[in-house]
């Protein structure tokens, strides 16, 4: 079923309390403005308070650790998790944390299949980059519609009709501007709302707290010509009347299916263009959308609790070890207690002290509605892609494990330590932070990876979190490939025969490990009954 008809059923209008929320991820290329977006986004949404902040800079800036750990550590404000509930008018908001550095990682993938809309943030000077394109060729696969904010426009910038320009060509999508710049670089003074028609002029700042501001009526209100500088002026009215004639007006169907983002331009450093951005998310975005499962399309305003884990963040504080199940609801109304069937063990499941993250806190959660993010504490019963349900039968779907591009040998420094990280891989590997593969011959485990940062971060996670020094080397496989048959005899004879070649994935799932390419492809030809497939339904 195509995604872009996961609109809400018209029929089955959505209770107030799911209507509000707004579950979306920031997407960017690292260093274009996220972290500082989503600090502001989180201050004029009063999430936070950023008076006393320590801003220790220079702290690592890339690794394993999500973004919120990193604004954590830079700004001394109490973070620590992927999720942040926050809100802001009449909306509730949920920002999933994607993580921020420069390779893809399925982590990404998977948050991505649990927001409703992102908002893509663009670096005024350099438009559209690598992350950012990888990052919304996803949201494309999945129909997830899009706001942009170019960001820094404090800086010297491109002009913004060559920014729109790019966007429209490189990304195949419509664009219109929603707001339009005041100068740029030192000239820059803020940024008209052109869907509201006013503007609201505030003071540079890098402030803690931004001001109300001033109020203009229309491009024509005498009293920009008082708060503003002749020659700025004049170029901003002919840009806004450019772009009223030459950018397609808003559609809001174009942009609930994917094909049309409104752009919003801003300094998000300078608290500009931010509370522009924050209520258009509000007004714009969809509402939670119905998700859809094997058995039928689950609509938010279904009344019984249904949802999925889309991560699985281990070790957040590395004195327990706990383990966060990171559920998105699907829909109904959950109250905390609530017992929930695990589709794919058929226990049930006494949640009795689920997490609600506050931008400053976690707390429990008492409850929560269709398009929440709710953290279930568990030991490593809960795995990515787990469906729960109030007892339906009902596996969601969306969230499939790639086949890794890139596989290393992982061993321990010390050979006592072999079990223990076995163990280590294993939890890892629960967790989705890497493939991790036993073969049937040998000693040795292979990790698999989509991106080669990974293995660093691997490296790190076990050496901190397990006390495991380890070290990664090449191997002599290129790829991996689950395998499925008709026939479970098929299988076995496979198996039997390329036994060298054949390993067990952390949940005991079979793969066969290929040498190269021409390596997989013989055994295709030779084995037509048996299925290599390059990514699995459920991690
Ligand atoms: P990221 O999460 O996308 O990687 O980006 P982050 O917010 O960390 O921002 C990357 C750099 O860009 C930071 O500078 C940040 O201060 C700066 N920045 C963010 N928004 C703006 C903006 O609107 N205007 C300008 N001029 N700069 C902006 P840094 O040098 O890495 O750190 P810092 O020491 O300046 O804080």
């Amino acid at each position: 079923m195509s995604e872009n008809l996961l609109q809400a059923d018209p029929a089955r209008p959505l209770p107030p309390e799911v209507d509000r929320r707004r579950t979306f991820a920031i997407i960017s290329h690292p260093d274009a403005g996220k972290t500082t977006l989503t600090e502001k986004l989180l201050l004029f949404g009063g999430a936070i308070q950023l008076a006393g902040a320590v801003k220790a800079r220079g702290a690592q800036r890339r690794g394993a650790h999500s973004d919120w750990m990193k604004v954590e550590r830079e700004r001394g404000i109490s973070v620590g998790t992927s999720v942040m509930t926050y809100d802001y008018g009449d909306n509730t908001f949920n920002l999933l944390d994607t993580p921020g550095h420069e390779d893809f990682s399925e982590d990404t993938y998977r948050t991505l299949t649990a927001v409703d809309s992102a908002v893509m943030v663009l670096d005024a000077a350099k438009g559209i980059e690598a992350q950012t394109l990888k990052l919304f060729e996803v949201c494309r696969l999945r129909n997830v519609p899009i706001i942009t904010f170019i960001n820094k426009l404090d800086r010297e910038s491109r002009d913004p009709f060559e920014l729109l320009e790019e966007i429209e060509e490189k990304l195949a999508l419509s664009v219109t501007p929603a707001s339009w710049p005041i100068g740029t670089g030192r000239h820059f003074k803020g940024c008209y709302d052109l869907f509201k028609d006013q503007l609201i002029l505030l003071e540079r700042s890098k402030g803690e707290r931004p001001d109300e501001g001033e109020t203009c009526k229309g491009v024509d209100d005498p009293k920009l010509d008082e708060l503003l500088p002749a020659d700025t002026l004049a170029e901003f009215r002919e840009g806004v009347e450019m772009a009223r004639g030459l950018c397609p007006e808003f559609d809001l169907k174009e942009y609930l299916g994917g094909h049309q983002t409104p752009v919003y331009f801003g300094s998000a450093i300078n608290n500009f263009g931010v509370r522009e951005l924050l209520e258009g998310v509000g007004q714009l975005a969809p509402p939670p959308r119905p998700q859809l499962a094997s058995e039928r399309m689950v609509q938010p305003s279904d009344p019984k609790v249904s949802g999925f884990v889309f991560k699985i963040q281990a070790n957040m504080d590395p004195r327990h070890r706990d383990r966060i199940a990171f559920v998105r609801l699907a829909s109904g109304h959950f109250k905390r207690g609530l017992k929930m069937k695990q589709i794919r063990t058929g226990k049930t499941l006494n949640i009795h002290n689920p997490l609600l993250f506050l931008a400053q806190d976690r707390e429990l959660a008492e409850e929560a509605w269709a398009g929440d993010v709710i953290g279930i504490p568990n030991h490593g019963n809960l795995h990515l892609g787990d469906s729960l349900t109030e007892g339906e039968e009902l596996h969601f779907k969306g969230l499939p494990a790639f086949a890794p591009e890139l596989l290393q040998k992982v061993r321990p420094k010390d050979p006592m330590k072999a079990k223990h990280l076995g163990r280590a891989l294993q939890q890892l590997a629960e967790e989705g932070a890497a493939r991790v593969f036993k073969p049937m011959m040998g000693a040795d485990w292979i990790v698999g990876v989509v991106g080669s940062l990974q293995f660093d971060v691997m490296a790190d996670r076990i050496r901190t979190e397990y006390d495991i020094p380890v070290i990664f080397e090449p191997t002599i496989y290129f790829t991996a490939r689950w395998l499925e048959a008709d026939d479970p005899a098929v299988i076995k004879g496979f198996v039997e025969s390329n036994r060298s070649n054949v390993a067990e994935d952390h949940e005991g799932e079979l793969v066969f490990m290929a040498r190269n390419a021409w390596h997989l492809q013989d055994a295709q030809d030779t084995y037509p009954a048996v299925r290599f497939l390059a990514t699995r339904d459920g991690a």
